[in-house]
């Protein structure tokens, strides 16, 4: 009999799995694989993490759907209170949806009602999700646009400082970057016309890169002389993934509004955005809302989540194997000049692979993920507009030897597919 299952999802791996405990998921045969693609960067605390599971148990005996607009559940305020303990000063006031798309769309509805502007500025190799919106404001490759045209306008696309990519120093690609985001608010969306700027600190799909703190900044400064709403789009950088809890953090920039998904509740599908109470008083009542936005699983988890996330020295760890992870691969970059750039805070680790003209390897990066699942039980994505970059993202809960094991298996990689 033929799957009745839609074919419409593309596929990292081919594998059937039925369980997942920490770094490791477990196939039907009994094989084990090291997990660094962490669900797309989803488990934070590794999957099934016994704390965050016993949240789940616990609250599915309570309520499994408290709808909002019916009543209220108690966690709702609980996670919000947590939510503002950990996120920027500017940002203490949350509301909740399911995915990162919904949430990124709830963060350009709220800034469209605050400032009675029509228009987003978004960046070169960006990715913000999968809604008509959403893709509008996608960049980081066509195909997740194709087909679907007509989007909706007014989104408007800046260039994001790539400076390895684009042969300049840091601070030319930086002060390029931010001539040409003056030359779009000259030329094509005035400040009278532009909404807000949505910024991913650390490009995801786009190829694990990082924006410069000197970038962000000015980007800043310009939001802050104009009234755009700066929103921080930390759906994949968030909640430690990057070594703080939110990656625009060491930037010192404050956004007007955040994004948060993926890792804020170890794989449960809740999302939120935040902004200050100012800031989320200026949204109509009734303008926006959700059937499941704040479920009540979804809450336990992410409270669960961030009680691991905050734990005495977690961070720690995340810091340590990012560094031991970039140092690793750094080590194999000089005998590989294949591994053309290396780079990415904490364990949001890029690695731009690059054939003997500095051009990007593609087909490089998929025979080595092949070979890694294959000969190494070792799961790796791709990422970058040309799909040239390995993006190692393990849960944040992964152990020195673990790395090491991920490292032994790419270098394996490395020499049978040379
Ligand atoms: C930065 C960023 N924003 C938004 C999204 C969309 O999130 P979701 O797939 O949960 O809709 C993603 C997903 O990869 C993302 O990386």
């Amino acid at each position: 009999m033929g799957s009745h299952l839609a074919d419409v999802w593309f596929q990292v791996t081919d594998l059937q799995v039925v369980s997942g405990h920490g770094c490791y998921v477990t196939t039907a045969d009994g094989t084990e694989y090291l997990d660094f693609t962490s669900g797309i960067a989803v488990t934070s605390t590794g999957h099934c993490h016994p704390a965050v599971v016993a949240a789940i148990q616990e609250q599915a005996a309570q309520f499994i759907h408290a709808q909002v607009n019916c009543y209220r559940h108690p966690l709702l305020e609980v996670l919000a209170d947590r939510l503002a303990g950990i996120a920027p000063p500017s940002i203490d006031t949350f509301f909740y949806a399911n995915s990162g798309a919904e949430a990124t769309e709830a963060a350009v509805k709220l800034a469209k009602q605050a400032t009675g502007r029509p228009n987003i500025i978004v960046f070169q190799g960006s990715f913000h999700g999968r809604s008509h919106l959403t893709m509008a404001m996608t960049t980081s490759k066509t195909g997740y646009r194709a087909g679907y045209q007509p989007l909706p306008s007014g989104i408007f696309v800046a260039p994001f400082p790539y400076a390895f990519r684009d042969g300049h120093s840091e601070d030319e690609a930086i002060s390029r970057a931010l001539d040409a985001f003056d030359l779009l608010l000259a030329s094509q969306s005035g400040p009278a016309e532009t909404a807000a700027v949505v910024i991913e600190p650390v490009l995801g799909e786009g190829g694990y890169l990082p924006a410069p703190p000197a970038f962000l900044q000015g980007l800043r400064e310009r939001c802050t002389e104009h009234g755009v709403l700066f929103v921080a789009d930390e759906v994949q950088s968030g909640f430690g993934r990057a070594g703080t809890m939110f990656a625009i953090e060491p930037s010192g920039v404050e956004p007007d509004v955040m994004i948060m998904a993926k890792g804020i509740a170890s794989g449960f599908p809740i999302s939120a955005i935040g902004a200050s109470a100012e800031l989320m008083n200026r949204w109509p009542k009734g303008s926006h809302g959700g059937t499941y936005g704040g479920n009540p699983i979804g809450c336990a988890a992410a409270l669960a989540t961030i009680d691991v996330l905050t734990a005495p020295g977690f961070m720690d760890n995340v810091v340590a194997r990012g560094e031991q992870l970039r140092a690793g691969l750094r080590t194999l970059a000089e005998t590989h000049p294949t591994i053309g750039h290396v780079r990415g805070p904490g364990l949001m680790v890029g690695c731009e692979l690059v054939d003997g003209n500095g051009k990007p390897d593609a087909a490089r990066v998929a025979a080595l993920a092949a070979h890694c699942r294959e000969d190494g039980r070792l799961l790796l994505m791709n990422a970058g507009t040309a799909g040239n970059v390995l993006r190692w993202m393990p849960p944040l809960v992964v152990s020195a030897a673990e790395i090491d094991q991920g490292l032994a298996a790419f270098t394996a990689a490395l020499e049978s597919t040379a």
